[in-house]
């Protein structure tokens, strides 16, 4: 049985281009790109040279890239050495963020050294952004945490009108754009952000390696302490391959994104027309019905409640498909999915999160469809 897989927003696979421009570096060049000698220096080049090409796509400038273990580290990065080095005491977030964005400001809370403000979500899941303006009128210095796309239910942000919002009442702005990177183009002359984020394995690229961008004038220490690496801001001997990987996953993203989008967002509505037409009741988390504001890659479907959402994915591995998900409940080892239990989802209707990528099809979408109709109880639509 060929597998299926519709967990893109977890993973994606290496695009084969991007891991012959790994190669070279596993293989012959294989020197510590500190060493200044010969063995390090081509090594160091490549790395700059990566660099180069992620500030050039993002169209800012390298001194403002910083290499990181992946989107977790660079997230942890931004906020808590904000708060720690430029007198942050606020910080404005959401209970939809990753939990490498929650857990930080949490923990940052806990040791208190800042206090959090969840911003207020309207019945979709968007930022209430007069609620958000509210928050930031306390004139207290914060830094303003809000993603870029949903990694659960690809609800998507307005980046301009937070950072307006941001300029207005001098609040920094990061943005965890983990799921966005490589998707949509970021262009750093127009954003008003301080802080972005990138992880490779998210657009066709190796796994632990990411990068923050730490816009000029926003300087933080380091996260990481250690050695010079990455201009004093990480210390550690650089992940090499996976830069070089990176850049060349982010090249491609961006040279083939018109492309990838419309053939995404196509197989996104055929799934979701598939869907009504196949199984009485269903629904989705989110707004994937208006795809303006809807990441492409991120289908989150909400099931009649019949199994739970744990035994809906189980049986839909069992036939051979990987996708993910959680519900709205906290029962038991399952501890459910904190975004859906935000948007205040019904506990007793199962959820799957389905997302594409460059290589998903049409057949893999309708052979999906039908195994779920199968697995629901209800009659297959041919
Ligand atoms: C929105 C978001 N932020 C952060 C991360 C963490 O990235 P990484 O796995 O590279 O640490 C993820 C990964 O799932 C994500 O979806």
């Amino acid at each position: 049985m060929k597998r299926i897989y519709l967990d893109n927003a977890a993973t994606t696979p290496l695009d084969p281009v991007v891991l012959e421009e790994m190669l070279p570096l596993m293989r012959e060049q294989f020197g510590n790109p500190s060493s200044i000698h010969g063995h390090g220096r081509v090594v160091r080049s490549a790395i700059e040279k990566a660099r180069k090409k992620v500030a050039e796509l993002l169209n800012t400038s390298p001194s403002e890239i910083f290499f990181t273990s992946g989107g977790t580290e660079a997230d942890n990065t931004a906020i808590r050495n904000t708060v720690l080095s430029k007198g942050i005491r606020h910080i404005i977030t959401s209970p939809l963020e990753h939990h490498a964005v929650l857990h930080t400001a949490e923990h940052l809370e806990k040791e208190g050294l800042a206090k959090v403000s969840l911003v207020e979500l309207d019945s979709k899941g968007y930022v209430d952004y007069a609620h958000l303006e509210e928050l930031l009128k306390t004139n207290e210095p914060s830094l303003i945490s809000l993603m870029h796309g949903n990694n659960e239910i690809g609800n998507l942000l307005d980046l301009d009108r937070v950072g307006q919002l941001a300029t207005e009442y001098k609040a920094l702005f990061h943005s965890d754009t983990v799921q966005t990177m490589g998707h949509y183009k970021h262009d750093l002359q127009q954003l008003k952000t301080n802080f972005i984020v990138g992880a490779a394995h998210k657009f066709h690229g190796p796994k632990g390696v990411g990068f923050l961008y730490m816009q000029a004038g926003t300087k933080i220490p380091p996260f990481i302490h250690g050695g010079a690496q990455e201009r004093n801001m990480r210390g550690g001997t650089e992940n090499v391959y996976g830069i070089v990987g990176l850049a060349k996953a982010l090249e491609i993203a961006y040279a083939e994104m018109a492309e990838h989008q419309q053939h995404i967002q196509g197989l996104k509505t055929h799934m979701m027309d598939r869907l009504k037409e196949a199984i009485p009741e269903i629904g989705f988390n989110g707004d994937p019905e208006t795809s303006e504001q809807s990441l492409y890659t991120v289908l989150n479907v909400s099931f009649p409640p019949t199994a739970d959402s744990e035994m809906l994915l189980f049986n839909l591995d069992i036939e051979g498909i990987s996708a993910s998900g959680g519900s709205a409940c906290s029962s038991g080892s399952d501890v459910g999915s904190h975004v859906l239990r935000a948007l205040k989802a019904d506990p007793s209707r199962p959820s799957a999160r389905f997302s594409f990528s460059k290589y998903t099809t049409k057949e893999e979408i309708d052979t999906v469809v039908d195994k779920l109709a199968v697995i629901m109880g209800v009659e297959k639509v041919s």
